[in-house]
């Protein structure tokens, strides 16, 4: 399996080779993060990683250790530890040119149940960060922001500057860290990019649980020959960005020219899918690879908090970043399938027994 780096553009290849100075990556142990800890370590980079391990996972730094190899694997340290503690924070700031800042409670239905876990690693773990960062005087701090900050705004596609109100305490605290990011570059005068993924997915995406994405969810279920529940009609659509798309914004962000800073991104592809669509796509690209699913998804009722249409005009970051997807929804099902079929078909044969 190749590393994540061949998958960027060769010119974002090139100018993160000619980098001196270290990476923090928070998160690393988690899906975005691992990938970003995998791109930088092939690309010759020093890499700090940070995490507490609450919905990441040892596995995945092990992945990106075999597939890396040990002299990139030498370049890498760990640390585990809390964004909630900011002496963590300054710990893992120390020394750093690039802060690529990851760590959070993802999950919508997550921060609907327990919104007060969500703030504390989301609202005040970023705080610190920011507080830490400014502090150790790093270079770039770019941050996970999210296309949830766009709530109940019904225009399509998705343009930064036209946000709608909350639709959950998740898309609370993502706004809350636009807002501090904000208020950091006008009184410190440090400067951040926030990047607004769009339901990103790829390699190392966590399949388990009741807070898993749709994409690892389904095909875990479609393995296992479970039954696919929809929420509502199928005709929710998301704009769905590969893990290779994220981690080349990240790295141009990083990168970023001083009048580019202090803004936020979209992140993503710029296609939509309804979830029927997404739900016909899988099982194609399933039976491409020998594996049959027969069964009719089951519709049920709209989930709380949930953005209806979700579609991004990725020009800013075009223009801006110099941001160019590489991969469409599927591209990337295609190159991240074998991986899924190979993870989560261990992951499904445990579920079984
Ligand atoms: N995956 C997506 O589609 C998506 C979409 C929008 C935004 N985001 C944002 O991107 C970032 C990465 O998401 P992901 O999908 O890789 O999720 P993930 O859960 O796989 O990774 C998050 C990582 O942060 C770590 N973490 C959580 N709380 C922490 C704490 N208090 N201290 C230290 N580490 C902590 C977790 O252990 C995990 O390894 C998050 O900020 C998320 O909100 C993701």
């Amino acid at each position: 399996m190749a590393t994540l780096d061949a998958w960027l553009p060769r010119q974002v290849q090139a100018r993160v080779r000619e980098q001196d100075g270290t990476w923090l990556v928070t998160g690393a142990a988690g899906f975005i993060g691992s990938n970003l800890v995998e791109a930088l370590l092939g690309l010759g980079q020093q890499v700090v990683g940070l995490d507490n391990f609450a919905t990441g996972y040892q596995r995945n730094l092990d992945e990106v250790e075999r597939l890396v190899g040990a002299e990139a694997w030498s370049r890498f340290r760990f640390i585990r530890g809390d964004i909630r503690q900011l002496e963590d924070c300054r710990e893992a700031c120390a020394g750093v040119r690039h802060v690529l800042h990851q760590a959070a409670l993802g999950s919508v239905p997550r921060s609907i149940e327990d919104p007060l876990a969500t703030h504390g690693a989301n609202a005040t773990g970023f705080l610190h960060m920011l507080v830490a960062a400014r502090d150790a005087g790093v270079g770039s701090f770019t941050y996970a922001a999210s296309s949830s900050t766009y709530g109940d705004e019904p225009s399509l596609p998705k343009v930064e500057d036209v946000i709608g109100r909350p639709l959950s305490p998740y898309a609370a605290t993502k706004l809350f860290d636009e807002l501090y990011a904000e208020v950091f570059a006008r009184c410190y005068g440090f400067s951040a990019i926030g990047l607004r993924y769009f339901n990103v997915f790829g390699r190392r995406q966590d399949s388990h649980g009741a807070y898993a994405a749709v994409i690892p969810q389904w095909i875990a279920t479609m393995i296992c020959e479970e039954e696919v529940y929809i929420n509502g009609d199928g005709e929710t659509t998301r704009d769905f960005c590969h893990v290779a798309n994220a981690v080349q914004a990240n790295l141009l962000a990083a990168l970023a020219a001083d009048e580019h800073r202090d803004r936020v991104y979209n992140v993503a592809v710029g296609q939509r899918t309804s979830l029927n669509q997404l739900f016909d796509g899988l099982v194609a690209q399933l039976a491409s690879e020998g594996v049959r699913y027969g069964r009719r998804p089951v519709y049920r009722d709209f989930r709380a908090g949930d953005v209806r249409h979700s579609l991004a005009d990725i020009g800013r970051a075009g223009t801006r970043l110099g941001y160019a997807p590489t991969h469409t929804l599927s591209e990337g099902l295609r190159e991240a399938m074998p991986w899924y079929l190979e993870f989560i078909a261990q992951q499904a044969a445990c579920r079984a027994g």
